[in-house]
């Protein structure tokens, strides 16, 4: 592959592996390899590798310490009943990277070095990925400012790696409704801003209204658009799609201050084909509110690679608290992508990379 393997001097045993596979939460445990390259200003990149997983030495003086110049992926490896394993879309994130390091003013690295990065990193790693219900290897390939200085400018010196985390569902009750509070305090992104790329940033200011939602009984945080602070955004960590009694479904389209998520595009995708009436527009919380009451609409679920397709149950705000009963096209999303995923259903659209 493209980037060589230096075998790790002490793998898990297999005893050691199975006792991991055989309890697996989200992004907890990881894999024997990682993969490495960097980039310096001038040469590019190069040295790319997978090397045995482990800490980095990093000068504290390293600019993303400071300035937060960072940016990944979330993608994951599915084994079929067959044995075979299996990537999804790693084009699309390998592009959305491109897009993300272009807004943190990152150096590209090239589509095929991504793929290569991923695909050379499960190989390296095969045996830890999992073969249970929902179970995956979590993959989250990462780029930062490694530069030690303290002047705030693009970094010279960048470093990119792939870890590689052996994962059971995000959310442990599978598709139990989740409960959501949307935050009237906070705003995830602004005009302008990194809302669109995948970055830290994002989600570090997500996490104090997601200690909000939490201290409210909820689940999840909600975030409204920081202009007019009425419209749906996403939630901390995934996007949001709202189903209506008619059978449309309908998602905030893309300002500029929403990432376009992987799951997202996909679901879009199968629904359209579907003959399913799918929208992209502007969804106001007090329409939804007032739709999930009279029950125009009559589903509502977040989609996002960790957390897959779950249904929320109940969204709550300031002056709000609605329950929603219905998950009846959410579970047909959720088994449809999932099929294609783990290789129960076919896949007409070329999704599935096999390693
Ligand atoms: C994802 O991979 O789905 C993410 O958005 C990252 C994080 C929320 C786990």
């Amino acid at each position: 592959g493209r980037f060589p393997l230096t075998r790790s001097p002490r793998p898990a045993s297999d005893d050691e592996r199975a006792q991991v596979l055989s309890d697996l939460h989200f992004g907890s445990v990881f894999t024997d390899h990682m993969v490495h390259t960097r980039w310096t200003r001038g040469e590019g990149w190069s040295g790319h590798q997978v090397m045995p997983y482990g800490d980095l030495a990093l000068s504290p003086a390293a600019a993303v310490l400071h300035y937060g110049q960072e940016v990944f992926e979330g993608i994951k490896a599915y084994r079929h009943a067959d044995g075979s394993v299996w990537t999804f879309r790693p084009r699309y994130n390998a592009a959305r990277l491109k897009v993300s390091a272009r807004r943190l003013a990152l150096p590209e690295l090239a589509e095929e070095d991504v793929v290569a990065s991923l695909v050379d990193l499960v190989r390296a790693d095969e045996a830890w990925v999992p073969s249970g219900e929902g179970e995956s290897l979590y993959l989250r390939p990462f780029m930062f400012a490694s530069e030690a200085f303290l002047g705030v400018h693009a970094a010279d010196v960048v470093d990119y790696y792939v870890i590689a985390s052996p994962s059971g569902a995000y959310f442990t009750h599978g598709l139990t409704p989740i409960s959501i509070w949307v935050t009237q305090d906070y705003h995830r992104a602004g005009r302008g801003g990194t809302g669109f790329a995948k970055t830290g940033g994002n989600y570090a200011s997500s996490l104090l209204p997601q200690q909000e939602a939490a201290a409210k009984g909820c689940d999840q945080v909600c975030f409204l658009d920081d202009v007019t602070q009425t419209n749906l955004e996403e939630l901390g960590g995934m996007n949001v799609m709202v189903v209506d009694a008619d059978g449309t479904v309908r998602t905030p389209r893309l300002t500029g201050t929403i990432l376009e998520g992987g799951t997202r595009s996909a679901i879009i995708r199968l629904l359209t084909d579907a003959g399913r009436r799918v929208v992209e527009e502007t969804i106001s919380l007090d329409g939804l509110v007032q739709d999930i009451r009279s029950g125009k609409v009559t589903e509502v679920f977040a989609c996002g690679t960790a957390a897959v397709v779950v249904p929320l149950g109940r969204l709550m705000g300031r002056d709000f608290d609605v329950a929603i009963t219905g998950s009846e096209v959410t579970r047909e999303i959720h088994d449809r992508l999932t099929g294609i995923q783990y290789g129960r259903l076919e896949d007409p659209y070329g999704w599935m990379y096999r390693l």
